[in-house]
C-alpha cells in the first residue's frame, strides 16, 4: 500500500486533494503534514478527521528534522502542494516565500532521497512562464520568465526539482496549472474574496482597468491533473493543466453581479497590483494525449456550485474574516 506524503494539505488545493483521494482511492495512506500557516485550515478538513487512511502532522517544509521525522513514518511517495501562494502578500514581503517555496523544496527534496521515495510530484503554476500578450499559449516549452516574487520562488523549485532529477535520479514531475477555483480556498484570492464580499453587500476591488485575463479551471480537476501526473506522468516531465475557459477579471466581475443578483455600484476600482501580469493561458494537450486527463467541470456550473458552497458555509468565512484578519489585510491592501 503506498504511503502519500501530502505536504499543504490544510490549504485550498491540497484539502480538496486529500477529500478526492480519499474517496477515491482505498489502497492508499495519506499523511498530510502542513504548518498551519495563515491558509493553512483544519477545518477544511474535519469531515476527514477520523478516515483511517488520514493522519495529519503539523510540520514545517523548512524544518529538516520535521520533515525527516514524517517521512520515518513509511512515506513511499510525495505529492508538494505546500506554500505561500498569494501574489499581493509576495510583493509586500517576499521572505516567507524564497523560505517556504524555495528552501522548504530543497528539505523536502533532500528527504525523498534519503528515504528512497519512488514518486514525487511538484504542484507547480503556469505563473512561472510569465505574461501572454493577446494571443498564444503556454506549453510545456515556454521559457520560465516570473514576474512576481512568488512566481519567481516557484520556478527555483521547479529549477530544484529538474536537477535533483537528473543529478540523482530521483522520479520527479511538475505539474503548472492555471487559476483554481472552487470550496475552500482563502478569501484572499478573486473568485473567494469577491463572492464573500458580494454575499455581504460589500464593494469588490478590481485592480487598474480589469482586463487581466485569468484561465480559470476548477479545482477538482486539477486534483485530477495531479493525481494522473503522480500515477502516470514520467519522470523529469511537465505537464500543464488549464481549464480552456479565459476571462477577463473585470468579465467575470460582471458575471458574479448577475448571478448573486448585486450591483454594478459595488464594484470598486484600486491601483493596478505592482507588475501585474496581463495574461495567462494553457496549451494542457499533453496532459490531455500523455495522462487521459481533461478538464470536465464546465466554468457556470463549477461558479454556481462555487458561489452556493460560500453562502452555504459564511461560518467558515467569518471564522478567516476575524477581527485580527481584517485588521491586516486593511493595513496590507487598505492603502490601493
Ligand atoms: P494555499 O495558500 O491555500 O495553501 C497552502 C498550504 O500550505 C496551507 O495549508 C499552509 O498552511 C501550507 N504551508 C505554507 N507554508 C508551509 C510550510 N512552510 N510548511 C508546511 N506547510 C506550509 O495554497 P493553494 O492555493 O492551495 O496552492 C497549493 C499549491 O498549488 C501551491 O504550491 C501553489 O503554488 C499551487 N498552485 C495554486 C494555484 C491556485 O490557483 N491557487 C494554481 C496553480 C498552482
Ligand atoms: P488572484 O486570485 O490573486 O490570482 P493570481 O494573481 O495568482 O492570478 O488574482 C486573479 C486576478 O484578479 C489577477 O489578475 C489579480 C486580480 N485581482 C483583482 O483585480 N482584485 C483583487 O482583489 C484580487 C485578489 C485579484
Amino acid at each position: 500500500m503506498p504511503t502519500l506524503l501530502v505536504t499543504g494539505g490544510c490549504g485550498f488545493i491540497g484539502s480538496n486533494f486529500v477529500r478526492h483521494l480519499l474517496a477515491t482511492d482505498p489502497a492508499t495512506q495519506i499523511i498530510n503534514f502542513d504548518a498551519l500557516t495563515y491558509a493553512g485550515n483544519l477545518a477544511n478538513l474535519t469531515d476527514v478527521v477520523k478516515h483511517p487512511r488520514y493522519t495529519f502532522v503539523r510540520g514545517d517544509v523548512t524544518d529538516r528534522e520535521q520533515v525527516r521525522a514524517a517521512m520515518g513514518r513509511g512515506v513511499t511517495d510525495v505529492i508538494h502542494f505546500a506554500a505561500e501562494s498569494h501574489v499581493d502578500r509576495s510583493i509586500q514581503d517576499s521572505g516567507p516565500f524564497l523560505k517556504t517555496n524555495v528552501i522548504g523544496t530543497q528539505v523536502l527534496l533532500d528527504a525523498a532521497r534519503e528515504f528512497g521515495v519512488k514518486r514525487y510530484v511538484q504542484v507547480s503554476t503556469d505563473e512561472v512562464y510569465g505574461s501572454l500578450g493577446d494571443t498564444g499559449l503556454f506549453t510545456e516549452h515556454t521559457p520560465l520568465h516570473p514576474n512576481s516574487p512568488y512566481s519567481a520562488s516557484k520556478a527555483a523549485a521547479d529549477l530544484l526539482v529538474q536537477a535533483y532529477q537528473h543529478t540523482f535520479g530521483l522520479h520527479a514531475v511538475i505539474t503548472r496549472c492555471s487559476n483554481n477555483y472552487g470550496p475552500y480556498q482563502f478569501p484572499e484570492k478573486l473568485i473567494p474574496l469577491f463572492v464573500s464580499n458580494l454575499l455581504a453587500d460589500q464593494q469588490v476591488p478590481v485592480y487598474g482597468d480589469g482586463m487581466q485575463v485569468r484561465d480559470w479551471i476548477h479545482v477538482l480537476d486539477h486534483c485530477r491533473g495531479v493525481e494522473a501526473a503522480w500515477r502516470k506522468g514520467r519522470s523529469g516531465e511537465v505537464y500543464n493543466f488549464g481549464g480552456r475557459c479565459e476571462k477577463a477579471n473585470l468579465h467575470l466581475t460582471h458575471l458574479l453581479l448577475e448571478l448573486l443578483g448585486k450591483p454594478k455600484s459595488l464594484i470598486k476600482y484600486v491601483a493596478d497590483r505592482l507588475g501585474h501580469d496581463r495574461r495567462y493561458a494553457i496549451d494542457c494537450t499533453k496532459a490531455e494525449r500523455e495522462l487521459g486527463w481533461a478538464p470536465q467541470v464546465p466554468f457556470e456550473t463549477g461558479l454556481r456550485e462555487t458561489i452556493e458552497w460560500y453562502r452555504a458555509n459564511a461560518a467558515w468565512v467569518a471564522a478567516i474574516k476575524n477581527k485580527d484578519y481584517l485588521a491586516y489585510y486593511e493595513k496590507q491592501y487598505g492603502g490601493r
